[in-house]
């Protein structure tokens, strides 16, 4: 799991602007809440006076309100309010909790949990047709999963389950000509993506497969996977020029062995409101054929080297997944679980916002990271 990136921490509805909400990603606890223009803002959960639990507290005046002693924090995590001290007095300059900048985007509130200026920050990924009238989106589907982010990310990108953990899609059969035409990535700064050609039993299917892969078969669905960053999935299904799907998984780890996945589905064709559900049913029997295997996959966590699976060049995409992880190492940005476990219950950690980079004096550690 790494800091430095951008997690999706509640769907804009659950900020409701009446209670906290309080969440873990990485292990560690968060409170969201909107202040009383309506700006959602995310701080670590830990209050810095004794360690009371801000997400269990309520709001005040655009503040979130300490259920134990009731200091007040605004969403820049700045301590505005002490009941305890005597008029005049100020509160102490410590008494501050780290505030993670946060967009809100397709009905998500994304938080980046980490202390990178905001020109070094990688992006959210882009959803370039949210918006337009001829693509639709789904109402967005929350859940949770019992293994690790990972494990999740890779089976998005490997073209080659399909046809046995969703046999009931049409059986589409991944085309087995990777020598001829290996899959190409394309690289973009924080990850890449793939295409792959299926073979399909409706000939009308896939006339895309020849014209954008340059297949000698004409008779695929046209298939592709990317990343960005360690968390985001990105597929996108082209059965004909017309008839395309294009499905986000946003994910927050939980901890070291829990996912939390924020989908977002947008499709170009049926465009009714009413097909919603129907979309939804269909995907989530899809989302539960991976479950079921994902659940049993061990180790539960990305393996550390290569060598303990035999990967193919089917898996290629998942091997490119995995130097970026290491890419990601180098820069320092993993956290060191290990060391977090084991100094748990003694020491409260937070992840580093940007403004510790620009004040010290902090009262929280921050959390141990792996060094390169
Ligand atoms: S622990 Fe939060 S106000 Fe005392
Ligand atoms: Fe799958």
């Amino acid at each position: 799991m790494y800091i430095n990136f951008w997690y999706p921490v509640a769907t804009s509805e659950e900020l409701t602007g009446e209670q906290p909400r309080r969440v873990q990603i990485l292990g560690l606890k968060f409170v969201a809440f909107r202040d009383t223009q309506g700006l959602a803002h995310v701080l670590s959960d830990t209050c810095v006076h004794r360690g009371a639990s801000l997400g269990k507290g309520r709001l005040k005046d655009g503040c979130v309100e300490c259920p134990y002693h009731g200091w007040r924090y605004d969403g820049d995590g700045r301590c505005v309010a002490i009941p305890s001290l005597a008029e005049g007095e100020k509160p102490p300059a410590r008494a501050k909790v780290d505030s993670y900048p946060v967009q809100e985007k397709y009905g998500i509130v994304f938080a980046f949990l980490g202390d990178l200026p905001a020109d070094e920050r990688p992006p959210i990924w882009d959803v370039s047709e949210f918006d337009q009238p001829d693509w639709r989106a789904n109402r967005l589907v929350v859940f949770e999963v019992d293994y690790y982010y990972e494990r999740s990310i890779e089976n998005g990108l490997d073209p080659a389950h399909n046809e046995f953990v969703h046999p009931n899609q049409g059986a589409p059969q991944v085309q087995h000509d990777f020598r001829k035409h290996p899959i190409e990535i394309e690289e973009h700064p924080w990850g890449g993506q793939f295409k792959v050609s299926f073979d399909h039993p409706d000939q009308e299917i896939g006339l895309l497969a020849s014209k954008e892969i340059g297949h000698d078969k004409a008779n695929g669905v046209v298939a592709g996977s990317g990343h960005l960053g360690p968390n985001t999935l990105v597929t996108m299904i082209h059965f004909n020029e017309t008839n395309m799907f294009h499905q986000y998984f946003f994910e927050a780890p939980i901890d070291n062995s829990h996912t939390r996945i924020f989908f977002l589905n947008m499709r170009h064709f049926m465009m009714e409101p009413e097909k919603d559900e129907m979309i939804i049913d269909i995907n989530m029997q899809i989302a539960k054929e991976d479950i079921d295997v994902m659940s049993e996959v061990d180790p539960i966590r990305t393996p550390s080297t290569n060598s303990k699976e035999i990967l193919l060049p089917t898996d290629r995409p998942i091997v490119r997944y995995r130097e970026w992880l290491r890419d990601w190492d180098a820069r320092g940005w993993r956290i060191d679980w290990k060391t977090l476990q084991a100094q748990r219950g003694d020491v409260a950690f937070a992840i580093p916002s940007p403004s510790r980079r620009a004040s010290k004096n902090w009262v929280l550690d921050p959390v141990p990271l792996l060094t390169p």
